[in-house]
């Protein structure tokens, strides 16, 4: 995989020592209560692993998939959820775990979607920000690190399901989307 990549953005240090920072963050924010982390499959994963790890207060754990049609290296504008949250969020805290907000289009379906079961709140916490890409206007409450125009991989994001496990974030050489 290694070979694909042509160069690092993040290290698995940078990484780690960012999530530790967000947690603490999360810890203060939401002492006393219990959020209900709602992680976007697949891609937050490797993300959402860590990051509760280095949270101290209680968490509820649940999770959603989406598919936006289109492949490849960019996103449509149409959102499908494909596996629903297994339990009601009716007065709970909601923080939305993703990846990488880039057209801002799946959050902006998912925030609308979960607001309309009556949540007490509801937050998004997103590992990468691709802000340059924005098409609608959604902004992530906690967010890891802004995201250069790039396609990146790796700690969960992938290319047609491959480089999910690379542990750092990198950018794929463009001959490997572009042939
Ligand atoms: P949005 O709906 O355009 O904001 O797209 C968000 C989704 O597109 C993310 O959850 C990712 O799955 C995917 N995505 C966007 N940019 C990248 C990238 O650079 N690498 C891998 N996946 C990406
Ligand atoms: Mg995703």
């Amino acid at each position: 995989m290694h070979q694909d990549v042509e160069s690092i953005m993040f290290t698995k240090e940078q990484i780690a020592a960012r999530i530790g920072e967000l947690a603490a963050q999360l810890d203060k924010e939401y002492a006393g209560k219990t959020p209900l982390m709602v992680g976007i499959l697949k891609g937050s994963v490797m993300f959402y692993a860590d990051l509760l790890r280095a949270m101290t207060i209680p968490v509820e754990m649940d999770f959603i998939a989406i598919s936006s049609y289109g492949s490849g290296a960019k996103s449509s504008g149409e959102v499908k959820l494909i596996k629903d949250l297994d339990r009601k969020i009716e007065g709970k805290d909601v923080i939305i775990v993703e990846d990488i907000i880039d057209s801002g289009y799946t959050l902006s379906y998912l925030k609308r979607n979960l607001y309309a079961r009556k949540p007490e709140s509801v937050k998004i916490c997103a590992l990468l920000d691709k802000y340059s890409r924005r098409v609608v206007p959604i902004e992530a409450d906690y967010k890891g690190f802004d995201c250069e125009d790039e396609f990146v991989v790796g700690f969960g994001l992938d290319y047609a399901e491959r480089y999910r496990n690379l542990p750092y974030i990198g950018v794929l050489k463009r001959s490997v989307y572009e042939k």
